[in-house]
């Protein structure tokens, strides 16, 4: 069973968007669209395992080409979640199994301690699980 993230038209090109998908109190998630491509990762650093984001929503630089995480400076790749510049270089965020549903974002639900990846356009997404 998926849970609904928000409607995709939300989700606006070059912008990003937190979620708390599981009802813990704080964004857990967040989903971003990149050259029309959707991605959805764990807000959580690789470094420290902390949230990115310095306010809610706020998970991009200014000019919406890279994920920040904003303890550290930490910059990852918007499409791949690759750390390109940080303390955690070379390592990537966990992306989440997401899929397009009645126009709907949908997160799918994960594994405890499964890693997912995500690197298809819009429609269905593989897990390497
Ligand atoms: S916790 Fe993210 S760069 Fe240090």
């Amino acid at each position: 069973m998926a849970i609904a993230l928000c409607p995709l038209e939300q989700l606006v090109e070059g912008q990003s968007r937190g979620f708390d998908p599981h009802g813990v109190g704080s964004d857990t998630v967040f989903a971003l669209r990149h050259g029309g491509l959707v991605r959805v990762y764990s807000n959580s650093c690789p470094h420290l395992d902390v949230p990115l984001e310095y306010r809610k929503d706020r998970y991009l630089s200014a000019d919406g080409q890279r994920i920040i995480c904003y303890a550290h400076g930490a910059q990852f790749l918007p499409l791949s979640g690759e750390c390109v510049y940080g303390p955690c270089l070379g390592e990537r965020l966990q992306a989440l199994a997401h899929h397009i549903e009645d126009g709907w974002l949908m997160l799918e639900h994960s594994k405890p301690g499964g890693r997912e990846v995500s690197r298809s356009p819009i429609h269905r997404i593989r897990t390497c699980d």
